[in-house]
């Protein structure tokens, strides 16, 4: 079966491509390369063996995505990851967020409305929860004003794909709500790839542990949490790239009970920036020089999941530790220096 993987080539594509060719489907990238680069196709291959079909298109170009599936008819399924998601960025230029985020999404949709029976996973984020004021959070927690306009494509996105599915049978649609996605391939032939200065935390780390960073700054030490500091769910990248798997799986054979449903992709567990930090020494045997300063603007203090649903429902549940995750974060950043030198 055919399934197409929009942003494939990029942290979470790219490891999602990896377990969807695992279970034998046939994959089509689609990538504009404006965060990624070829060279992940490499990685891909030297992990299953098989060279996924790639087209560099820009999603923002409709005739481009017209004629992409004029000539793949056959196409079971949607798995769409292609999106701006820096939040700093999504701030300072929101209107290419909205272009790039709502925009394709909207040209996506527009072409499975065409097909008999689509089946379309959505890349949306614990994001839209904003500060839950329960944890863990369930799905039912209610959706708050984002803080960015980053976070409202989330909340569009699932609002339009919702809309969509209520007067358009054929598609049948997930949205995945990630945590924190962390670490890498444990083969460390594919992983987040370092462009510029790191925003998240776990590339942080690692970079600082590479010596690529002098030091890495804790955004808040005066939290009301157990050590002051921010409290996150991090699930494994590869668990991730799992989940869409048995949930394109389970709207490909039809066992979907709605044809729009709704899951958190997490742990189940917080960790706080401390615990991460203290994970990345367990694991590396080394120090990091690491210095308390102010909270960061925008920041939530508490997010982690409840993964009852997924585990439950959809039939999938996270396996690696925070320890796991971490050492194949660190293996990956030892091997883009060693690649780098
Ligand atoms: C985690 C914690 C920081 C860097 C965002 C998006 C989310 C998803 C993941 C795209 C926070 C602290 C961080 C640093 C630090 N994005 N931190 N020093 O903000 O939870 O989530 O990225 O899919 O949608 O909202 O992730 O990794 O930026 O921060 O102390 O140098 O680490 O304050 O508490 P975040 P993050």
């Amino acid at each position: 079966m055919k399934i197409v993987v929009t942003g494939g080539l990029g942290f979470i594509g790219s490891h999602t491509t990896v377990e969807l060719q695992k279970k034998g489907f046939e994959v089509v990238i689609i990538d504009d390369l404006s965060n990624s680069t070829e060279k992940v196709l490499d990685g891909i291959v030297a992990i299953t063996g098989k060279r996924p079909e790639f087209e560099k298109i820009d999603l923002k170009e409709k005739s481009k995505v017209e004629d992409f599936f004029k000539r793949h008819q056959d196409i079971a399924g949607v798995i769409h990851f292609a999106a701006s998601k820096a939040v700093g960025e999504s701030v300072e230029k929101p209107l290419l967020y909205y272009e790039n985020n709502i925009g394709t999404l909207v040209y996506l949709l527009k072409e499975l409305s065409k097909k008999q029976r689509a089946s379309f996973i959505f890349s949306s984020s614990c994001t839209v929860y904003g500060q839950a004021d329960k944890m863990p959070i369930t799905e039912d927690a209610p959706v708050k004003a984002a803080e960015s306009p980053y976070g409202n494509t989330k909340q569009i996105g699932e609002e339009i794909i919702q809309e969509t599915c209520k007067v358009t049978p054929a598609i049948n649609a997930i949205a995945l709500r990630y945590f924190n996605p962390m670490g890498a391939h444990p083969s460390a032939e594919i992983g987040e790839l370092p462009i510029g200065v790191p925003q998240n935390l776990v590339p942080f780390v690692t970079q600082t542990g590479a010596g690529i960073r002098e030091q890495i700054s804790v955004f808040g030490g005066d939290y009301p949490t157990e050590d002051g500091t921010c409290i996150r769910d991090y699930i494994h990248v590869v668990d991730l790239a799992k989940a869409h798997v048995v949930a394109l799986e389970r709207l490909l054979d039809g066992k979907n009970e709605e044809n729009y449903e709704v899951f958190n992709v997490g742990t189940g567990k917080g960790s706080s920036v401390l615990e991460v930090i203290q994970s990345f020494e367990r694991v590396s045997g080394k120090k990091l020089n690491y210095k308390i300063v102010g909270r960061r603007p925008g920041d939530i203090m508490t997010a982690y999941a409840d993964t009852t649903k997924a585990n439950e429902v959809l039939g999938w549940k996270a396996e690696s530790s925070l320890d796991e995750a971490m050492k194949s974060a660190w293996l990956w950043e030892q091997r883009v220096r060693k690649e780098s030198v």
